[in-house]
This record gives C-alpha cells, sequence and structure tokens, in this order.
C-alpha cells in the first residue's frame, strides 16, 4: 500500500489540497481531525469538561467511531450517528484541540487510523501523521501559511456558510489552538525529520497540488 503524510497548523490548506491529490492519484483521503471532532462533539454533548481528563478518559470507553464513504466524502460515525453536519463549529474546534492532548483519547483513533492505511492507498491528513501514525509514508508533507492567512481563509469560509464571525476572534483562536498542539506532551504538532515543507501563503490550491503530486512521483 502506499501513503502520503500530510501535517501542518489548522487553516493551512491541508483537507483541500489532500482531497484534490487523492482524487488526481486515486488515494482515500482520510481526514484525522474529524475523526477527534467527533470524539470532542461527544464531551460537549455530555456536559464533560475539557480540563476534566479523569471524566474525558472513562467517557472513552463509551465512543465508538468509524468511516464511511458517501460519493467519495468522508463521513465520520460517532455510535452510530452520522455528525459530520455538528463538528465543524468553532466551539467544537477549541474542544478538540483542549481534549486530543489526552493519551486515552489518542489512542482510541491511532489504531483505527493505522488500519485505513494498511488496506488502501491513503492521503492522511493531521497534526501527527508524518512522526507518529504512518512513520514509514511514502512522502511526508509539511503544509504551513502565516496566521494572517490561515484566519482570512477560515473567515471567508464561515462567512460562505451565512455563519457569523470576526477575523480578530477567528486569527486568534487559530493561534491559541496551534500552541497548544505544538506543546502538548504526546504526538505535538511538528515536522517529521523527514518532511518536505511546503508554505501555501502565497501559492494557489493547483500549485500546491502540482507539487505535491510531483513530489510524490518522484519519490
Ligand atoms: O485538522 P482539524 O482542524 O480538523 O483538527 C482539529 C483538532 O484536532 C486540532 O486542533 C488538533 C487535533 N488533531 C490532532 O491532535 N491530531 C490529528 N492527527 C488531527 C487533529
Amino acid at each position: 500500500m502506499h501513503s502520503i503524510a500530510i501535517d501542518g497548523p489548522a487553516g493551512a490548506g491541508k483537507s483541500t489540497i489532500a482531497k484534490r491529490v487523492a482524487k488526481e492519484l486515486g488515494f482515500i483521503y482520510v481526514d484525522t481531525g474529524a475523526m477527534y471532532r467527533s470524539m470532542a462533539l461527544y464531551f460537549l454533548r455530555h456536559g464533560i469538561p475539557a480540563q476534566d481528563e479523569e471524566k474525558i478518559s472513562e467517557a472513552c470507553n463509551e465512543i465508538t467511531v468509524s468511516i464511511e464513504y458517501e460519493n467519495g466524502e468522508q463521513q465520520v460515525i460517532l455510535n452510530g450517528e452520522n455528525v459530520n453536519g455538528f463538528i465543524r463549529t468553532e466551539e467544537v474546534s477549541m474542544m478538540t484541540s483542549d481534549t486530543s492532548k489526552y493519551p486515552k483519547v489518542r489512542e482510541k483513533l491511532l489504531s483505527l487510523q493505522r488500519d485505513l492505511a494498511k488496506k488502501k492507498d491513503v492521503i492522511m491528513d493531521g497534526r501527527d501523521i508524518g512522526t507518529c501514525v504512518l512513520p514509514d509514508a511514502d512522502l511526508k508533507i509539511f503544509l504551513t501559511a502565516s496566521p494572517a492567512e490561515r484566519a482570512r481563509r477560515r473567515f471567508k469560509e464561515l462567512q460562505e456558510k451565512g455563519e457569523e464571525c470576526d477575523l480578530d476572534t477567528i486569527e486568534k483562536d487559530i493561534i491559541a489552538r496551534d500552541e497548544q498542539d505544538m506543546n502538548r506532551e504526546i504526538s505535538p504538532l511538528r515536522p517529521a525529520e523527514d518532511a518536505s515543507f511546503v508554505d501555501a501563503s502565497y501559492m494557489a490550491i493547483e500549485e500546491v497540488v502540482d507539487t505535491v503530486v510531483s513530489m510524490y512521483r518522484k519519490a
């Protein structure tokens, strides 16, 4: 099986790029952030505070996460319910960053992610794909863009969805989330030693896609 790992901070465009590269190469796109988001949704719905590691760890035993594909789009199934429509809010984003630092939460998803890559050619995005989930990936990309650019993109996305939002708050949230994701003890966000850096700040989507596809073909 073949695999590509894409890691990087929030809003760098990982999922947009990974989806397009998957289409071009005939790979399956696996969005690992969506899996962590579904667990955060469970904790929010059950009123479990992010700081309460013991309760969060206990709740992990009540959670089953799986994924399915509908028209090529990944759907996250949380205890039998398709939760794709509920996991993209700012509240869930922050709760996900707050709770994905706990070992129990990460344990729950690691084998699911590795099993997917054993069965299919995958391009997987997240924070620890190149360093932890798929250390033997054929290609590892660390995709970045400036915080201002990442906030601007996220703002546009929310506006298009008709959600009320404020650019400064989004930029602050993105920076806070990155700080937390980079500084946690287990599987922090950091580039793998053998990762290639791609700075998407001044690149068009197509340009980034072509860069990744040609890097893969060379690798
Ligand atoms: O990629 P995303 O924005 O959907 O990820 C949401 C949060 O999930 C992110 O702040 C950190 C966490 N995450 C993680 O810890 N490990 C991953 N492989 C993917 C996401």
